[in-house]
């Protein structure tokens, strides 16, 4: 990227999630459970033009390393994204995003009947299917809704 086209600063430590779908950025933070009040430093860049992508969101997050459940819900909203460790201003990691068969104990089923919401110690377990993800106890899929039903 040439210097007219630097949207954001690079940050000295923290995580670039890159190539996240357009539109999305929003419920990667949610996901990652970021609405400001922590006071860490945060870079949203939205619908900006992609080669891959068409257009994508960019998420910087200053101070912050990721844990494989989050990385794990991340990769249902933003399938091609690349998560970028940075390391004293230097890309130290990167790595895509795979997604997992399941998802445990990290999403809430929506169905109130289901067993996981009957205060029971049950956890929530998710099939990752073609769709969305589908509740191993009750069937019920969960879509573009995933990012609500964050339990972390
Ligand atoms: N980045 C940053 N701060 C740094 C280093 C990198 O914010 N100190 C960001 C870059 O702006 C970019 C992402 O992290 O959005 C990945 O950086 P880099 O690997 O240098 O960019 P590309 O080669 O374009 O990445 P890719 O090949 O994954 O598209
Ligand atoms: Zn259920």
């Amino acid at each position: 990227m040439s210097d007219h086209e630097l949207r954001v600063s690079k940050i000295r430590n923290g995580t670039v999630i890159d190539h996240v779908e357009g539109g999305q950025a929003l419920n990667v933070l949610a996901i990652l459970g970021i609405d400001g009040s922590e006071g860490l430093g945060v870079s949203v860049v939205m619908n900006v033009p992609s080669d891959r992508l068409g257009r994508k969101d960019v998420v910087k997050v200053e101070g912050r390393e990721l844990s494989q459940s989050e990385v794990d819900v991340l990769s249902l909203i933003a399938p091609e994204a690349t998560i970028n460790i940075i390391r004293e201003f230097e890309v130290a990691e990167k790595n895509r995003v795979t997604r997992p068969d399941t998802v445990s104990g990290v999403l809430s089923c929506p169905n109130r009947n289901c067993i996981t919401n009957a205060g029971e110690p049950v956890e929530t377990r998710f099939d990752v299917v073609a769709d969305g993800v589908r509740c191993d106890y009750c069937s019920t899929i969960l879509r573009t809704d995933i990012a609500e039903h964050i339990d972390v």
